[in-house]
């Protein structure tokens, strides 16, 4: 006979890791599906290891280094519900959030957000946040706003010329590195985070821009179509920062690449629209209580877990 005593909001354990990601597939599939939008044919999103395969090392990445991560457990055991969050700095950012479809609608998204994302934490907070409307109505009930959507521009890369006195250097793995990046995404989206900076430079190339010998940005190259975060002190590098990174891209032969790129970043819009990059239907936004982040000068971490 199958138990059907409302789900318990738990802790999340390590053995949950797979069947939260499972949740988190199901959950985006069927909002996908309610959208309207229609997966790319490249995309394998149907094959779980496939969809592991990418997403996988974050999720394990976030994981072990989660503020809060909760799921929701059914009456025969099965996890139907996940919700974590990450801080750095004063930074409180809400990572995953996803109920299964058999069981939403019923509370539960409810309590597993009060406790990932409890009200009064941070003290700074954020959420890169689709546009499900039991999403939207829960985050903006938390202590966040809408600050910016963003789009994935995407096109198969070519090369291309632009003019810039910024000199390019490779980033290797190192302290050196994490603290140069981690000094431009303070001023630009006003926190260092250091460990995921850390975990992206050994998934994707990353640039250091210089200005004379002054550091003024930095980019993370394509890896599997994904690329970012990229961010520069003034707008008016982004085009250049964009340029290094699709040239990488067109030279290490990428079919494609995705820059999530926040709308407010009117340089990296008219440029990669003026280029002919394509707007990618599923769209996100960003909600924050700080509306202080200089996202006109910024490109997402591709996979938009993070800012
Ligand atoms: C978002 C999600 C996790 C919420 O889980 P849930 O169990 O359905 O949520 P709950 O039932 O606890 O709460 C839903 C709330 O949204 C409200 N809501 C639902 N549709 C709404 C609408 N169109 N307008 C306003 N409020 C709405 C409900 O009234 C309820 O609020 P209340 O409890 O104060 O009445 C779940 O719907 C989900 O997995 N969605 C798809 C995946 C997704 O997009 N996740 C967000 C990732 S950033």
């Amino acid at each position: 006979m199958p138990d059907d005593s409302p789900p318990l909001i738990r802790p999340a354990r390590e053995s949950d890791m797979q069947p939260a990601f499972g949740v988190f597939r199901l959950a985006i599939m069927a909002y996908i599906q309610r959208q309207g939008i229609a997966l790319p044919p490249s995309t394998n999103e149907d094959r779980q290891d496939e969809a592991w395969r990418l997403r996988g090392p974050w999720i394990e990445h976030l994981w072990r280094t989660s503020a809060e991560n909760w799921v929701a457990e059914s009456g025969d055991g099965r996890v139907v519900g996940w919700a974590m969050s990450v801080q750095r700095g004063e930074m409180l950012e809400l990572t995953h959030f996803f109920v299964d479809p058999d069981v939403q609608a019923k509370g539960l998204g409810h309590g597993l957000l009060a406790r990932a994302f409890p009200a009064g934490r941070g003290p700074h907070r954020s959420i890169v946040a689709t546009y499900d409307p039991a999403a939207l109505s829960l985050y903006l009930r938390s202590g966040v706003r809408f600050v910016t959507t963003v789009v994935d521009f995407e096109t198969r890369p070519r090369e291309v010329r632009v003019e810039t006195d910024l000199r390019f250097e490779t980033l290797a793995e190192s302290d050196a590195a994490v603290d140069l990046i981690a000094g431009i995404e303070a001023a630009v989206i006003g926190n260092r985070r250091e460990v995921d900076t850390r975990f992206v430079l050994g998934q994707r190339p990353a640039w250091a821009a210089f200005r004379g010998d002054v550091p003024v940005g930095f980019a993370f190259g394509h890896r599997d179509e994904l690329t970012g975060p990229i961010g520069a002190l003034e707008p008016r590098d982004i085009p250049a920062l964009l340029a290094h990174v699709e040239n990488e891209a067109a030279r290490a032969g990428a079919a494609n690449v995705y820059f999530s790129t926040p709308l407010a970043n009117d340089e990296a819009v008219r440029y990669l629209l003026g280029r002919g990059y394509r707007v990618d239907p599923f769209l996100v936004a960003i909600l924050a209580d700080d509306l202080s982040m200089r996202l006109d000068r910024w490109i997402h971490t591709g996979l938009s877990y993070i800012l």
